[in-house]
């Protein structure tokens, strides 16, 4: 059964029980067990002090470009000041308290699509351990017109496909090619800061076996992304536990296979 703490006796500031219930059945599989949490965004510490006692036997990392003061007397937290998007501060914090990577990776913290991602594609692909797992909180933050790179929703869909159909009738051979192009044609979406990024994140799932082109090279592309589960408050993206298909971005021949580089390098991965 999932653990339960109640978030409310740790002076969280924004309602969490949402987020918590969310958090709970992944999290559930971890109680107990020598973990490593990094959390980005921290603001008074209060979280980190909840997954200190959720999890009991983890390390606990947090970073905020705040100076923020955790009390913790038995030093399972530890506090780095900074920015999300400082990658090289996010591989010394990996250096000194995961030298092996993080089991969670949670980011609750500037909530702008273009630095949230750069930690994500930093993080997941070089510091998440294989089977763990990256949580993005409040990704619906770009559809509020107020935040800085949000924007109001307003999507009228043209389903071109329909019209086209009508005028030149399903049978004739014009119509089904008139409609073949106009269903080929993008649709309508919303792609402003954090929702855009999460969009990002569905095409780096699965995608290596949709990118391999039949003939003529190319790329392929495989981040290791093996599900993402959103809900109104989160975004759950897990980590393949293959470490040798993993976190591929390569060149392929004119035969649509890897080339001798990619093989060496997943073989180094691996
Ligand atoms: C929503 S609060 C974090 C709340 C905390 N996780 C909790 O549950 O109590 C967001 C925090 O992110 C920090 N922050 C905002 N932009 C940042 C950035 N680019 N890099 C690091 N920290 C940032 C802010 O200082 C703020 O403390």
């Amino acid at each position: 059964m999932a653990k339960s703490i109640d978030p409310a006796g740790y002076g969280i500031t924004k309602d969490k029980t949402g987020f918590v219930k969310s958090y709970e059945s992944f999290f559930a599989p971890l109680v107990g067990k020598c973990i490593s949490l990094l959390e980005l965004g921290i603001e008074e510490g209060a979280s980190l002090c909840y997954w200190r006692d959720y999890f009991e036997n983890a390390t606990i990392v947090g970073l905020d470009c705040s100076p923020v003061h955790v009390d913790d007397p038995l030093g399972m937290i530890h506090v780095y000041q900074g920015y999300q998007q400082d990658v090289d501060l996010l591989d010394r914090i990996v250096q000194e308290q995961a030298p092996d990577g993080f089991d969670v990776i949670i980011d609750d913290c500037s909530h702008i699509g273009r630095f949230a991602r750069v930690s994500f594609w930093h993080l997941f692909q070089n510091h998440l351990k294989p089977g763990g797992l990256y949580a993005i909180e409040d990704w619906t933050t770009g559809y509020l017109r107020c935040w800085p790179d949000g924007r109001h929703y307003s999507r009228k869909p043209r389903l071109e496909h329909h019209r086209n159909e009508r005028v030149y009738g399903l049978t004739s051979r014009l119509g089904r090619m008139a409609s073949r192009l106009s269903i080929r044609s993008t649709i309508p979406s919303h792609t402003y800061g954090m929702v855009g990024f999460a969009k990002e994140l569905l095409d780096g799932c699965f995608l290596g076996e949709r990118a391999i082109p039949r003939s003529g090279g190319g790329r392929y592309f495989d981040y290791g992304i093996t599900e993402i589960h959103i809900n109104r408050n989160l975004v759950f993206v897990l980590k393949s536990r293959e470490k040798d298909v993993n976190l591929i971005d390569a060149t392929l021949t004119k035969d649509g296979n890897l080339t001798s580089s990619a093989l060496r390098s997943i073989a180094e991965k691996g």
